[in-house]
C-alpha cells in the first residue's frame, strides 16, 4: 500500500497478513488454530513484520540493495517506495546475463553473511532503471524516439539496478533444510530468465557447498542471527517458520489445482509460478481481499494486548505434508 507522508513523500505501508486466508480454508489447521494462539492471524503477521524488519535493517546497512525500513508496529512496516518494477513485470532487458549475474551475485553475497533469501522470485525482485544522461550537449529525451536530423542524439544510459524486497521468511545458511532453500532460490532465478527473456547461464551452479565455504568470509558479519538480536525467541522463529511453510505449500497446491483447472475458490495472487507468464502484467496487489470476521478481529485485538512471548505451545504440531486444500473460502 502506498502512503503518504506529512510533507506528501510517498512510501510504502506493508500489512503482513499471514495466516488469514489460507489457514482459515484448511480443516486440519482450523483445529491447529483451535489448539492455541500459535496459529493467530495477529501473532504470526506480526512475527512476520518483526523479522522482516529487522532483516531489511541488517541488509540496509549491510549495504544491500533493499528499501529502507523506517518503521514497524504490529503487524506493518513502513519503508521507503523504490521507484521501480518488480521482475515479473518485464518483458524485455538488453542484457539478461548481465542482470542474472547481478542476482546471482547478489544470492551469493548475502550466503556470504549467513543468509538465504527463501522467496527469491521475480515478485520480490525489483527492476530499477538508472538514466546516466549521454554526455551530449543537449538534453535528449526519449531513448526510442527517432531523430530526424541526421545526427541521432545519443541515448541516456540504462543501467538496470535489482532491488531486493520480501523478508520474513529468510532462512540461516546453517538451517537443517538450507541447501533445499538455496538451490530453490537458484532455480527459481534460472527458471524465470529461461522462460522471460530465453537465457541460460553457461556455468552450472552456483552451488550450495560452495557457499557454504564462503560464510563468514572476507570478514563478512553474519546476519543470520539477527531475528534472535531483535527479539525472537526460538518459538516465535519456529511458529513463523512452521506458518510460511504452510503458506508456500499452500499456495503450491493451489497453483496445482489451478493448473489442473479444480481450484474454484476466491483469488487473491500470490507469488507461485503459474506457467502463463506471456505478458501477462497482473496486479498482484489484492490487498482488500478477504477481511477476518469481526469475531476473529476482536479475538486478535485481545492478543495483541498480550505479550507475544507469553503465547502458549501449541499442543500438537501439524506435519505440513499432511494438509490439503479441503474447501475454498
Ligand atoms: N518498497 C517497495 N517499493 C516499491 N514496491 C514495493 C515495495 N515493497 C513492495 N512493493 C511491491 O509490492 C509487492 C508485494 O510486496 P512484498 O513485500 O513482496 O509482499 P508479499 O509478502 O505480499 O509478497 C511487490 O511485488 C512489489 O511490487
Ligand atoms: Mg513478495
Amino acid at each position: 500500500m502506498v502512503v503518504a507522508d506529512d510533507a506528501g513523500v510517498q512510501k510504502v505501508l506493508k500489512i503482513h497478513r499471514l495466516g488469514r486466508i489460507s489457514f482459515r480454508t484448511v480443516k486440519a489447521n482450523r483445529d491447529y488454530l483451535k489448539n492455541g494462539q500459535a496459529g493467530s492471524w495477529m501473532y504470526l503477521s506480526q512475527l512476520a513484520a518483526m523479522k522482516e524488519f529487522a532483516f531489511m535493517r541488517a541488509l540496509r546497512d549491510e549495504g544491500f540493495p533493499v528499501p529502507e525500513p523506517i518503521s514497524q508496529s504490529r503487524h506493518t512496516i513502513l519503508m521507503t517506495l523504490v521507484d521501480a518494477l518488480p521482475m515479473r513485470q518485464i518483458s524485455m532487458v538488453p542484457d539478461p546475463a548481465s542482470l542474472y549475474a547481478d542476482l546471482i551475485a547478489i544470492l551469493l553475497r548475502l550466503a556470504q553473511h549467513g543468509l538465504i533469501h527463501g522467496d527469491y522470485n521475480e515478485f520480490n525482485i525489483l527492476i530499477k532503471e538508472e538514466r546516466t544522461p549521454a554526455p551530449s550537449t543537449s538534453t535528449s529525451t526519449s531513448t526510442s524516439t527517432q531523430s530526424p536530423s541526421a545526427q541521432p542524439p545519443a541515448a541516456d544510459q540504462i543501467t538496470l539496478v535489482p532491488v531486493i524486497i520480501d523478508f520474513p521468511q529468510m532462512v540461516s545458511m546453517d538451517h537443517v533444510n538450507a541447501e533445499m532453500y538455496f538451490d530453490r532460490d537458484v532455480a527459481c532465478i534460472k527458471r524465470f530468465f529461461k522462460r522471460r527473456f530465453h537465457f541460460t547461464a553457461t556455468q552450472p551452479g552456483p552451488f550450495f557447498k560452495d557457499a557454504k565455504k564462503t560464510v563468514g568470509k572476507d570478514a563478512a558479519r553474519r546476519l543470520d542471527a539477527t531475528a534472535e538480536a531483535s527479539g525472537f525467541t526460538k518459538k516465535m522463529a519456529k511458529d513463523l517458520e512452521r506458518a510460511i511453510a504452510l503458506e508456500q505449500k499452500l499456495a503450491e497446491e493451489k497453483a496445482e489445482l489451478k493448473k489442473e483447472g479444480k481450484y474454484f475458490g476466491a483469488d487473491s495472487e500470490e507469488n507461485s509460478d503459474d506457467d502463463d507468464d506471456d505478458n501477462d502484467q497482473e496486479d498482484d496487489s489484492s490487498e482488500d481481499d478477504e477481511e477476518p470476521e469481526e469475531e476473529e478481529r476482536g479475538q486478535a485485538e485481545q492478543q495483541l494486548e498480550d505479550d507475544i512471548p507469553t503465547f502458549p505451545r501449541p499442543e500438537k504440531e501439524i506435519p505440513v505434508e499432511k494438509l490439503t486444500i479441503s474447501e475454498a473460502t
